[in-house]
């Protein structure tokens, strides 16, 4: 986790709204970057026991080599509030990560709206509910938007940013700025359903599932393959360069094998075929969904391999956890 930046203005007071599983990830976050936090969660009582489980949580952190000593305390001083009005009273920033109900985030964003300073800024770590109709729950919405965290939020650096069309673009940049300041690897994206991260995981999730059904691999075989055939890149690389280093006439060809064998979902999309068409293939071409100078063909490819066998040594020391039966 990101130490202290003595250069940051902004944050400087954070509220954090519900103390569960994301809650308390990312107010150890906050703390650990030095920002005061103030945590709430549904009463006194369960605030307390939060903050507590914070402590703990921080303190074995520490004891399995991944937090310094510093950062403890920082975790130990995160303050409670009794309730949402204590702890928003006088945040720059509130994080709201209540359950996902549509009703209790429009109670808890209204309260907070009602009670924060004017100037503000609130946002949700809504997984799914579309930010647009979040931000009516917010008075002065320009201050509102999306920002989803992934589990575990301490050690997951992307966090997507969602801004809803009353965000502004202004509140958009400093959230952006004050995410790459903590560590953390920022993405602005759309308010679409299940915004980006989402909707490729589920992709990902429900041909898995399929490939179980159908017989072709058990459960262990399906994760062994994701994790080290085309998982094993994803560190490093998405989707796009990916598929521009592989080949986009590749990638069309074997679009074309699988809606025949699958269906309409594999179709090749039109923005593909036309790359190829044009002879943008990828890399090999010095052009696919980027473009790439020879000097930069060259350089990308080296640093995959660079990349690819450091990950392969550190993979030695720190291998799949294999636990788990199948019950298939
Ligand atoms: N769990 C994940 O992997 C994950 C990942 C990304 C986003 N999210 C989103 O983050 C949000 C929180 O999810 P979670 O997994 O941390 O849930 P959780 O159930 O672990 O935690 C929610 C917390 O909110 C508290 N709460 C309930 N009512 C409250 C109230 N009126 N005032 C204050 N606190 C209240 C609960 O007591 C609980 O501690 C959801 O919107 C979820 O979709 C979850």
């Amino acid at each position: 986790m990101e130490e202290r930046d003595p250069h940051r203005e902004w944050p400087s007071s954070v509220a954090v709204i519900g103390a569960g599983t994301m809650g308390l990830g990312v107010a150890e976050c906050f703390a650990a970057a030095g920002i005061r936090v103030l945590l709430t969660d549904a009463t006194p009582e369960l605030t307390r026991e939060a903050k507590q489980q914070l402590a703990r949580r921080a303190r074995g952190h520490a004891e399995a080599g991944l937090l310094s000593q510093e950062v403890v305390g920082r975790a130990e001083a995160v303050e409670t509030a009794d309730n949402v009005p204590g702890a928003v009273e006088d945040a720059d920033l509130v994080f709201e990560a209540v359950p996902e109900d549509i009703e209790l985030k429009e109670e808890i964003l209204g309260s907070c709206s009602e009670v924060a300073p004017e100037d503000a800024v609130i946002v949700s770590n809504t997984s799914s509910l579309p930010i647009k109709d979040l931000a009516e729950f917010v008075e002065r919405p320009s201050r509102f938007c999306g920002m989803h965290w992934f589990n575990p939020p301490e050690w997951t650096p992307g966090v997507e940013v969602i801004p809803a069309a009353a965000t502004s673009p202004e509140v958009v940049g400093r959230l952006v700025e004050f995410l790459r300041s903590i560590g953390k690897r920022p993405a602005v994206v759309g308010d679409g359903p299940g915004f980006v991260a989402n909707r490729l995981q589920n992709a990902l999730f429900l041909e898995a599932v399929r490939c179980v059904e159908e017989g072709l691999a058990s459960p262990q075989e399906v994760d062994e393959v994701v994790r080290s055939c085309f998982g094993f890149r994803l560190p490093f690389f998405g989707p796009f360069q990916i598929s521009d280093m592989a080949g986009l006439d590749v990638y069309e060809n074997v679009l074309d094998v699988l809606k025949e064998g699958l269906g309409e979902r594999f179709t090749a999309p039109e923005s593909l075929r036309k790359l190829v068409e044009e002879g943008r293939t990828g890399t090999k071409s010095g052009a696919g969904f980027l473009e790439y100078t020879n000097e930069e063909r060259e350089r990308l490819l080296l640093e995959r391999d660079r990349r690819y066998a450091a990950l392969g040594e550190l993979l030695e020391d720190l291998p799949p956890v294999d636990v788990g039966k199948d019950t298939s």
